[in-house]
């Protein structure tokens, strides 16, 4: 799919590769999630992560994007997202053969992440590492543009929000949500709190109350990766429908803070909303698990005493 190439151009000279699915989505999305973890499960991250706040999950969602670009972490590059091959907006579809590249993307990742948080032999703070980047990926996988390729998920789309000027990618990853929230005023976590409580309520007793039983109706923790996929396919439908719903030329240069931002805002927010619920019932099980692992050897060591 081609975009202009003077737009191609700009993106490629004035891009600071814009980080994956902006700070406000990925700590409210944690928040969420930390407001429908059961009481042990909390306290199985609490330790894990070494914190007694709050703000636990949320504190760490973010870590991913702040190694990202490090020596150390380069093999995680590819881990934030999922290049669909597809052609928006006449037809959106992610495959997992074709889209994911050889060293890793967003599913491979989340299975890889999740596979090691179960594993007893890792040490603490490797589970730990793991558990951040199930965090953030299960973030990443509820942002449409990192289930896209078109033009590397947005990031060659230059667009206009409220007059400035922006590419696709981070339009989508920050800039919608924080003008839904009526702005953050460089303090993302006390915003992220206050929408994680707004959307906790939607989600309970509010709007979102009859969805949310079907949020989980993807959810087989036996197969991370059908999981994911389904997560992904969903997500991406959105390309087609609300990204670019007259495909990427006809958005270059275009104002997206009026009526595109009106239909975008609530897809956001429904994006977040289902993101923590699912992210919430997926550490349920890596800690539901992890601990019933466990068990057989306290058993066996309560005998022998
Ligand atoms: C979780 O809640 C239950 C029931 O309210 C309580 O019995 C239990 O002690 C709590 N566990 C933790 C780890 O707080
Ligand atoms: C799984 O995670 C390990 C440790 O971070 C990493 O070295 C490896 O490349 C990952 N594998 C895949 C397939 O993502």
């Amino acid at each position: 799919m081609k975009v202009s190439a003077s737009a191609l151009a700009m993106g490629l000279a004035v891009a600071p590769q814009a980080l994956a699915w902006g700070g406000l989505g990925h700590i409210t999305t944690a928040y969420v999630a930390s407001k429908f973890v059961s009481n042990t499960t909390e306290a199985f991250y609490k330790e894990l992560l070494r914190s007694d706040e709050p703000d636990y999950l949320a504190r760490v969602a973010t870590w991913a994007d702040s190694i990202r670009y490090s020596k150390w972490a380069r093999f995680t590059k590819n881990f934030h997202f999922i290049d669909a091959h597809d052609n928006p907006p006449h037809d959106c579809n992610v495959d997992f053969e074709r889209d994911c590249k050889e060293d890793g993307c967003v599913i491979s990742a989340l299975a890889n992440y999740t596979q090691q948080s179960l594993d007893h032999d890792l040490a603490p703070w490797l589970r730990a590492q793991a558990a951040k980047f199930v965090i953030h990926f299960v973030g990443d996988l509820h942002q449409p543009l990192h289930n896209e390729d078109v033009s590397r998920g947005g990031n060659g789309i230059y667009v206009n929000f409220d007059g400035h000027n922006l590419n696709l990618h981070h339009v989508w990853d920050s800039s919608i949500a924080e003008k839904w929230i009526g702005g953050i005023h460089r303090k993302p976590y006390p915003a992220a709190e206050k929408w994680a409580n707004e959307l906790a309520l939607a989600i309970t007793d509010g709007k979102f109350a009859e969805e949310k039983e079907a949020w989980l109706k993807d959810l087989n923790f036996d197969d991370p990766i059908a999981t994911a996929m389904a997560w992904s396919r969903e997500c991406n439908a959105l390309i087609c429908t609300h990204v670019l719903p007259e495909g990427p030329e006809a958005i270059v240069g275009k104002e997206l803070g009026g009526e595109y931002f009106d239909k975008a805002g609530p897809v956001i927010e429904r994006q977040v909303a289902r993101g923590g619920y699912r992210m919430a019932a997926w550490l349920e099980e890596i800690a539901m698990r992890y601990q019933a692992q466990q068990e057989p050897g306290l058993e066996l060591m309560s005998e022998e005493l």
